[in-house]
């Protein structure tokens, strides 16, 4: 398959990558899945498994725990900084191109020097990841869903769910409301609140906009809004004022990514609880255990990773700083990796 692309990121600017994504293939196995190469690394899936294999070394992961973390990777474009697909796989954005790496942010596997690391530009591994994701996802299973609001993703090769892979990605210029903006969600546009939110006031704000101003005066109940969320761990941008990203989701489960950052980010926990695991970013020594609950708000720093664990839906604020100077400036120790002197 061959394809020319230029890709609008989703975060941290516009990625003008105009290259010939070469999708390469290995013919089905007895299960019936596809095999891809993306430079030398190797990836295969049967039943329950997916196998990664390098020149240095190889890694086994779980079907289900591999595509979840792959839709994410592929839906937020790579995202800020690192998504680790576990402790072993995963990639770095450069914004632009992407490290494909394994063992590289595992101390073990540094020492042992078995780890690997390859650049691709985004286009590439985003199309090579793009038909993984494709190949390898039956029918009936979302990988965006909670595990009680989905099907397996085990077993030999049956049909696929591209609807649930193919989700519009929520990324408002404004705010969501906003004439010309992403729109509200309803039972009509296929949004029905979720069992965890039925509890949850689905009124909306009265607005009385001065004449002249009825297309710059917008508001809207975030809360109905993350309640007919069908999906989990989704940062959507649903308000942008320059580089200030508001990116509320809804949480349920575990994070299928282990996320590394390159800028600070914030955290404000707007219902539920959230436990997360806070690890050094480049050696996974363990840094913290942070328990949010509703009204907690913390600031993850810029040199760790960080995986949460919801034990019900749950709903996260998430806040991000889109500026695309802040990886090097933090990185160079010209900003350090906490926001706040107290
Ligand atoms: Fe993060």
């Amino acid at each position: 398959m061959a394809t020319t692309e230029t890709d609008q990121a989703t975060f941290g600017g516009t990625v003008e990558a105009t290259v010939e994504a070469q999708v390469e293939t290995v013919e089905r196995n007895p299960e019936g899945y596809l095999g891809f190469k993306l430079g030398e690394f190797e990836f295969s899936r049967d039943d329950y498994f997916v196998y990664i294999s390098w020149p240095t070394g190889s890694h086994v992961m779980s079907a289900d725990t591999f595509l979840k973390a792959l839709q994410r990777d592929v839906a937020w474009e790579f995202f800020y900084g690192i998504v680790n697909f576990d402790g072993v796989i995963g990639t770095v954005n450069h914004y632009g191109d992407v490290d494909l790496f394994a063992g590289r942010y595992n101390d073990g596997w540094r020492k042992a020097e078995l780890d690997h690391l390859e650049n691709f530009p985004t286009a590439h591994i985003k199309a090579t990841f793009e038909a993984m994701l494709d190949d390898w996802t039956n029918e009936g299973f979302d990988p965006f869903a909670s595990p009680d609001e989905t099907g397996t993703a085990f077993g030999p090769k049956n049909g696929s769910n591209k609807a649930a892979i193919t989700r519009h990605r929520v990324t408002a210029q404004r705010m969501v409301g906003v004439p010309g903006d992403e729109g509200l969600r309803s039972d009509e546009t296929g949004h029905t609140v979720n069992r965890h939110f039925l509890d949850v006031p689905q009124d909306e704000p009265e607005i009385h906009a001065e004449q002249g101003f009825e297309g710059d005066v917008a508001a809207f109940n975030l809360f109905a809004y993350l309640s007919r969320s069908d999906v989990t761990w989704n940062p959507s941008v649903v308000a942008a004022c320059k580089d200030s990203l508001a990116c509320p989701t809804t949480e349920e489960y575990i994070l299928p990514i282990i996320h590394g950052n390159d800028r600070v980010e914030w955290f404000v926990q707007l219902s539920d609880k959230i436990i997360w695991d806070v690890e050094d970013r480049d050696t996974g020594t363990v840094r913290a255990k942070v328990v949010m609950k509703a009204g907690d708000v913390c600031a993850m720093p810029a040199d760790i990773r960080h995986q949460g664990y919801s034990p019900k839906r749950s709903m996260l604020l998430v806040w991000e700083n889109a500026d695309s100077e802040l990886p090097a400036l933090i990185s160079s120790g010209k900003l350090p990796t906490y926001p706040v002197d107290l």
